[in-house]
């Protein structure tokens, strides 16, 4: 089985050596020997062997009627998308670990795979290793999911672990794992939550089976979580994680991704450095948690390799996915019920009652040195943000949602 390979960074790379590596094992599974027989960069590698393979034009791959799989891992949506559609329409199956291109893509590029009778896969864009897209799609398939809540990010869950765990300065660890292979081209996109919120979006389009809109998704990131927040944490007994959550109450459907405070007895509490962990609940099954490597060159690169060998598997027949392009409509932000830890600066003793005129009765935390510390009751967003408001030119510090 021919297959050509888009990209050879972080993943691309990997992908070569995964399959270089147990080329036995990975044949007896696909039934058939694996080979790469073209690699697509821009750029040439005059000093590796992978060169020979090297092309620099998309039309090589797309007129090979030998190339029956591509496996993309440049990421981005463009060229991605336009190779994605005219791979597919040429009746090669296409696999990727393209989280922007699925997230954007994903209902359109499943069809178009469909209608040529080949596949449109993407493992390796959710969770890096961690089997969750094919279980969601193959196994769970006779609940009804209600949850998926998970650590989506490996760069930010590296960062939050070692800043907790060593006092080392965001940036420090942000470099940390840039240097290992874990962060996007463009960080911001891990610890401004946009690669989280594409995650999110693709699980929760194929739990429920229609488009959620990343865009749709309330985001925030953990550039504004600091040592003090991390103190107070261990004060409740909690960890602070970067969350993608999807929920389904009734036909309402609320996603979004924020930091949270989880108490440390939650699974995904124990979750540290770059692991993933995606906690999926089913009206049948109950919880269900997948656990392992979010990011870094063989995790994800083995995924990509496990779509490669499905792909060669199921050549020939479509492996039916229900994601429509039909839009789900999320509920309000504004509506969706949630307590805060808040922090803010005690400007004098009568703060307390001030809190509690405002807020009614709060949890407080033993707080920082001038500062005034509480968790709130469960309440709409919108009511939170009313009450921060009229506490007036009181200074709040922070706030982070509270995990029930
Ligand atoms: N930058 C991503 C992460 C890579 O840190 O999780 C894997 O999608």
């Amino acid at each position: 089985m021919k297959v050509a390979l888009l990209g050879y960074g972080t993943v691309g790379s990997g992908v070569v050596e995964v399959i270089r590596s147990n080329s036995e094992s990975i044949e007896k599974r696909a039934g058939k020997p694996i080979e790469i027989k073209y690699v697509l960069d821009l750029r040439d590698f005059p000093d590796n062997p992978i060169n020979e393979l090297i092309v620099h034009d998309i039309n090589v791959i797309l007129e090979d009627d030998e190339v029956e799989i591509v496996a993309e891992a440049m990421g981005g949506i463009n060229p991605a998308y336009s190779f994605a559609k005219s791979i597919l329409e040429k009746g090669k199956s296409y696999v990727t670990s393209n989280k922007e291109l699925v997230a954007l893509h994903g209902a359109e590029l499943l069809e178009i795979a469909r209608r040529n009778k080949v596949n449109f896969l993407f493992e390796a864009s959710v969770g890096g290793g961690i089997p969750i897209i094919r279980p969601l799609n193959q196994s769970i398939t006779a609940d009804e999911i209600y949850e998926i809540t998970g650590i989506l990010n490996g760069t930010t869950n590296y960062i939050l672990t070692k800043m907790k765990n060593e006092k080392r300065t965001f940036e420090d660890v942000l470099k940390e794992a840039q240097a290992l292979g874990y962060a996007e081209k463009n960080p911001a996109a891990d610890v401004e939550g946009h690669d989280a919120c594409r995650k999110i979006a693709i699980l929760a389009s194929l739990a429920f089976g229609e488009h959620v809109n990343f865009e749709d998704i309330p985001t925030e990131g953990i550039t504004k979580i600091t040592q003090e927040d991390m103190i107070y944490a261990e004060k409740m007994d909690c960890e602070i994680k970067l969350l993608g959550t999807c929920q389904k109450q009734d036909d309402n459907v609320f996603a979004r991704v924020s930091p949270m405070m989880i108490k440390k007895t939650h699974p995904l509490a124990m979750v540290n450095d770059v692991f993933n962990a995606i906690f999926v609940k089913g009206n049948m099954v109950g919880d269900l948690m997948f656990y392992g490597r979010g990011a870094g060159k063989l995790p994800t690169a083995s995924a990509v390799v496990a779509d490669i060998v499905d792909a060669a598997k199921h050549a020939g027949t479509n492996i039916m996915t229900i994601w429509n392009r039909e839009k789900i409509e999320l509920k309000a932000k504004e509506d969706v019920r949630i307590a805060y830890f808040v922090r803010i600066e005690r400007v004098d003793e009568g703060i307390e009652a001030r809190i509690n005129e405002v807020f009614g009765e709060v949890e407080e935390v033993e707080a920082l040195a001038g500062e005034y510390a509480f968790i709130t009751n469960v309440m709409k967003e919108k009511h939170f943000a009313e009450k921060i408001e009229a506490l007036g030119d009181v200074k709040v510090i922070s706030k982070i949602r509270v995990q029930e």
